[in-house]
């Protein structure tokens, strides 16, 4: 019997993964798994990334992996920097902190500290955080949008008028959470108006948006953050997974004008590890890998790359319903009751799908290096299975 408490709600398939290198994993036996998930979503450098590792050992080195809230190190400010001037706010401020839904919590209480208003918007589908006011959504403090109806709207003049949205009641909302592509529901991107038209009424009333780029940060979409897709401004960030490729480390930005009024307000928010410089020098880090190896444009590019092939399987196999994707975030939706036995045929042939069989989904969100001929070879391996299941001699 394991001593390790697995609450997950994940069976765990393989015990005996020793190493990873890139885009692989390799179990006891040097059997090399392709890793499309990039564990949940936080490898997007790949494993192992030289530069990370340098960032890390550099911080050990110097012997300050932590510090107290009354001293600071320079990384701390350095790693602030960089994120600023990934998301081009270069007078913000921003707070290093553990994990993403930390840093949705942080956003969220800044919401309201700043607003001083009760409710909060965001969309059905959307995953927040595990834990604090998201984690909880009570009907008192939330307002979910039900947009699925909005998915085929051929409306572009989304308004407030609209009956869907007449309903809110705008000035009790502090804030609208946007997550850009709904990485734990069933990976939909929402329709532009629709968010613009939220993000502009919350706004215009004194609300503010906050961003959840925990999942579609750092490039994951092809875009540095999931909300330029989308031409918002938000007021605050929140990041996380990828920031830390694997190490623990998220952060909250936020516009000048949000810190000054959180300042100013005696907003109040302390634990244990915030601005930790091991955090920082990782950030930092993993920042400049992103710029330097061009990962963005990389995303972009390979990850149309994976959509056309998966739009050619989906013509080839009446098992898959329905193929969609932005930059290298993306899913399968399979025939009713199937997505487990795929999942399980491909870690059979060496490749780490996600799945999420209550939707019959699966998903891909491999580290942002990952090659044409990485994708090609799996698509041949998926049209593999799912010739072999519709045959009969699979699954
Ligand atoms: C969009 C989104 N926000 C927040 C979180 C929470 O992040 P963490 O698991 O690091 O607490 C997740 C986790 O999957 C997520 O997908």
């Amino acid at each position: 019997m394991t001593p390790v408490l697995n609450v997950s709600g994940y069976e765990r398939v393989k015990h005996d993964m020793v190493r990873g290198e890139g885009c692989y994993l390799y179990d006891a036996a040097g059997r090399s798994y392709l890793d499309l998930e990039a564990g949940v979503w936080c490898a997007g450098l790949g494993h192992n990334h030289p530069r990370v590792n340098r960032a890390l050992r550099r911080q050990m080195d110097q012997g300050v992996a932590h510090i107290g809230y009354r001293y600071t190190t320079a990384v701390e400010a350095a790693a602030a920097a960089a994120l600023l001037g990934a998301l081009n706010l270069p007078d913000g401020r921003c707070v290093f902190l553990g994990s993403g839904s930390e840093a949705v919590e942080f956003s969220l209480q800044a919401a309201r500290c700043a607003t001083r208003r009760p409710l909060q918007l965001t969309l059905t589908d959307t995953y927040l955080a595990a834990f604090g006011l998201a984690g909880r959504r009570r009907c008192e403090d939330w307002n979910c949008l039900d947009w699925r109806d909005c998915i085929g709207c051929r409306r572009d003049d989304c308004s407030t008028g609209c009956h869907r949205l007449a309903p809110i009641p705008w000035d009790k909302v502090g804030v609208f959470v946007f997550e850009p592509g709904s990485s734990s529901g069933r990976v939909r991107f929402p329709p532009k108006p629709l968010v613009q038209t939220l993000a502009r009424a919350v706004q215009d009333r004194g609300g503010v948006v906050a961003v959840d780029e925990v999942t579609t940060g750092l490039g994951r979409t092809g875009a540095w953050f999931g909300f330029e897709h989308y031409g918002l401004a938000p007021d605050l960030v929140a990041a996380g997974k990828g920031l830390g490729n694997g190490y623990p480390v998220s952060a909250v930005a936020m516009t000048a004008d949000m810190g000054e009024t959180l300042l100013a307000r005696g907003f109040h928010y302390a634990q244990s590890h915030q601005n930790d410089p091991m955090g920082c020098a990782v950030a930092m880090a993993v920042i400049h890998a992103v710029e330097e190896e061009k990962l963005v444009d990389r995303c972009r590019r390979t990850g149309a790359h994976f959509l056309r092939g998966l739009e050619a399987i989906r013509a080839r196999h009446t098992m898959v319903r329905d193929v969609r994707g932005r930059g290298l975030m993306l899913a399968v939706e399979l025939a009713p009751g199937s997505a487990t036995d795929v999942y399980r045929a491909l870690l059979g042939r060496g490749i780490l799908a996600g799945c999420k069989p209550e939707a019959d989904l699966l998903r891909f969100y491999p580290p942002l290096i990952l090659t044409e001929k990485e994708i090609d070879r799996f698509l041949d391996n998926l049209d593999g299975v799912l010739d072999d299941i519709e045959s009969g001699t699979g699954g």
